[in-house]
């Protein structure tokens, strides 16, 4: 029964098979907070290209949002990808490279509110490609961004960065700033090359500047229900991964493409689309799990 794919019910009483081989929970809706903060901080890590972090962050963002939980979206990645996800324009605003940068900039200069309830958003731009070379000559250069985040975490239930494709010192400050870390994985053929140097960085932070690191989950994306390619890279994901997979997986759909020209989540742009419902059941997962409040 545990091998089994696809959303089949093992009896009519028992939770149905999930993609993952697991039963399929619902998970409840996110009780409702009495406050808020402090913030616990998430980077979406993976140094492979177009495996849907930036898409993740955003609709998580957005979903945690939605369950009235006080979000702040980091785009850590010069290419600017999150902001433009989310309509913001960033030349001639401050952005997260001003932040880094400058140790006395008011974090609150940098950050702007997103058309979405509870979400607010520090952007990057292209200028954040320098910052890899200025920080190099910087005492302590690893932790720059967690000395960014530290005032402003009172403010927030959790911070979600968005990383750049790579390993380099930009994404070691993530890691460093990061209670947890999730890693999308994109349900095609290589989707497990490269993971074990990012689970081999993930260790070294561990070890060096971030004790208590954790992984959140790996979560599969692009999930093409119909190919038994995605079912077989689904499975050997699970395979390496046991219970870091999470349940919920991202199926593929044109939607994200659309929703991210618009410059809306999907939760906003489509909402009753299985996509949107599926970044929802991601947000309520992460609550189940207690990686977010
Ligand atoms: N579930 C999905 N189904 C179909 N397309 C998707 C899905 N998720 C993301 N995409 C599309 O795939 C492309 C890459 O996604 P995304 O930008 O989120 O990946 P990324 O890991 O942030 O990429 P990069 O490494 O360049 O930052 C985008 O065009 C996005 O719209
Ligand atoms: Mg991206």
């Amino acid at each position: 029964m545990g091998s089994k794919r696809g959303a089949t019910k093992a009896s009519d009483n028992e939770t149905p098979i999930g993609p993952t081989g697991r039963p399929y929970h619902g998970f409840p809706t996110p009780p409702k907070l009495d406050g808020h903060g402090p913030a616990r901080i998430i980077a979406l890590c993976n140094q492979k290209g177009g495996v849907g972090k930036t898409t993740t962050t955003i609709n998580l963002a957005a979903a945690l949002a939605g369950y009235g939980r006080k979000v702040l979206a980091v785009d850590f990645d010069p290419q600017g990808a999150l902001s433009a996800g989310l309509g913001i324009q960033t030349h001639e605003i401050p952005t997260i490279y001003d932040l880094l940068l400058d140790s006395k900039r008011d974090p609150y200069d940098v950050i702007v509110k997103s058309r979405v309830e509870n979400l607010d958003v520090i952007p990057g731009n292209i200028d954040l490609s320098a910052a890899e070379v200025h920080l190099v000559n910087e005492v302590a250069r690893e932790q720059t961004l967690a000395r960014a985040l530290r005032k402003v975490t009172a403010d927030y239930d959790v911070i979600l960065i968005d990383c750049q494709p790579s390993l380099g010192l930009l994404t070691v400050n993530a890691l460093t700033a990061s209670h947890g870390v999730i890693i999308p994985l994109e349900c095609e053929f290589f989707a497990l090359r490269g993971v074990a140097m990012l689970i081999e960085t993930i260790d070294k932070v561990r070890d060096r500047l971030n004790p208590t690191i954790t992984l959140d989950g790996v979560l599969a994306t692009m999930y093409d229900a119909r190919t038994l390619h995605s079912r077989e890279v689904l499975e050997r994901v699970v395979d390496a991964f046991g219970d870091d997979v999470l349940e919920t997986v991202i199926g593929r759909t044109v939607k994200f493409p659309d929703a991210s020209v618009s410059g809306m989540p999907i939760t906003e742009f489509a909402p009753e689309h299985a996509a949107a419902q599926a970044y929802l059941r991601l947000a309520r997962e992460l609550v189940a799990r207690g990686a977010v409040a």
